[in-house]
């Protein structure tokens, strides 16, 4: 494939309240060294925004999208309507439901459209980014350097017995 270092990484989310959860997702791809940025972007409360975003996002070097919502989780599957850049989605865990109707909001977009879905809450924003540092790596050896390192390291962080 050919290089391309110069695609970054958008993170965004629905609310504020997201970036609990959101944060480690960046906290992870600063780690490995990839390029992002942060926004918050609410499909209903701030559509305008939505659609400009994703309208220009290719033209902004954007390589992978890394969307988190909430409760009837609808960016991510809106993002993927506007444009054909991979996105991954993270289900924030909701007060009433616990993420489960995040999740199955993400998780079960009709066939046309893909979002690419990871687990509720935590484990979700950490496994995004790590999934979008693998994506990115495809044009960019140095973060598929870094990124097998970090995966090195937590083989070797495991222990052969308990204590
Ligand atoms: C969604 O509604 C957001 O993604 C968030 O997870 C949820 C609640 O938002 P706030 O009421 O905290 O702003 O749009």
């Amino acid at each position: 494939m050919k290089k391309n270092k110069n695609l970054k990484v958008s993170i965004v989310m629905g609310s504020q309240s997201d970036y609990k959860t959101m944060k480690l997702t960046a906290k992870i791809l600063k780690s490995l060294g990839v390029a992002f940025e942060t926004k918050i972007i609410s499909a209903h409360r701030t559509p305008n925004r939505m659609y400009e975003f994703a309208t220009l996002a290719t033209k902004n070097n954007i390589g992978v999208i890394i969307a988190g919502a909430g409760g009837s989780a609808h960016l991510p599957g809106m993002i993927s309507a506007l444009t054909s850049i991979p996105v991954l989605g993270v289900p924030i865990e909701s007060k009433k439901l616990k993420g489960l109707d995040s999740l199955l909001s993400i998780a079960q977009m009709p066939k046309g459209i893909p979002v690419g879905t990871l687990a509720i809450g935590e484990d979700g924003a950490i496994n995004a980014a790590l999934l979008a540092a693998s994506i990115i790596s495809n044009t960019n050896p140095s973060v598929k350097k870094r990124l097998n390192n970090w995966r090195l390291l937590q083989t070797q962080s495991v222990k052969k017995k308990p204590k």
